[in-house]
């Protein structure tokens, strides 16, 4: 079974395609690290994120690079949503999420295009959003806990520009995909997030 997990930043995307991967036991790929990685080397090369040849170059990270913490921070998740928008980054990754996307036995995937580009056959789709509010003070109460410091007008004001971007770009753009099931979790608990994706998984299921 191929579960596709799309939505926009900080949505709660990454928890909900985790639980559902240990529920199942299936594997997972966050494939927003990719992009990550390909954003935090570029900046080691001291490329230029908006320049598809400088992008292009960062595609060729050492895997180590994946497990590197400051692949979580906002700034390279500002760097990876530039270098996105490069066709030819994106091609560059489609190999590695299809492969993993077809291992036998099926696997969990999240990210903008995963039900849209990168496996339009998952046998489930589902599309994880909640208002910028909720999600501005999620990533605010995250951050506070990891001892940074950061307004939440600030925040809120990146994941307007971050979504205007993925959502805006000419090559597979965040949108939600035909037969996607929709959960906005912006009143929901994780756990109530989690009911919400199995009982859609099941559904799927059922046909
Ligand atoms: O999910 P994330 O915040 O870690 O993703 C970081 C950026 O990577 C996101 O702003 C856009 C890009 N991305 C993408 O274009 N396609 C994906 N499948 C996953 C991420």
């Amino acid at each position: 079974m191929i579960i596709a997990v799309d939505g926009p930043t900080a949505s709660g995307k990454g928890t909900i395609a985790r639980g559902l991967a240990a529920h199942y036991g299936l594997p997972y790929l966050d494939t927003g690290l990719l992009y990550r990685a390909v954003g935090r080397q570029v900046f080691i090369d001291g490329g230029d994120p908006d320049e598809a040849g400088d992008a292009l170059a960062g595609t060729a990270f050492p895997d180590a690079l994946l497990a590197d913490p400051s692949l979580r921070s906002e700034e390279t998740g500002g760097l990876a949503s530039r270098v996105s928008i490069h066709p030819s980054v994106r091609q560059a990754l489609y190999e590695r999420q299809r492969k993993f996307a077809e291992q036998p036995g099926g696997a969990v995937l999240d990210g903008r295009d995963i039900a849209t580009v990168i496996a339009p056959d998952a046998d489930v789709k589902l599309f994880v959003t909640a208002s910028v509010e909720a999600r501005a003070e999620r990533r605010w109460k995250e951050m506070r806990e990891s001892g940074i410091e950061v307004s939440l007008d600030d925040i809120a004001q990146d994941i307007r520009a971050r979504d205007e971007r993925d959502a805006n770009r000419a090559e597979a753009p965040l949108r939600v995909a035909e037969g996607a099931f929709v959960i906005d979790n912006s009143a929901m608990t994780r756990e109530q997030a989690l009911a919400a994706a199995i009982e859609a998984v099941e559904a799927a299921r059922r046909g």
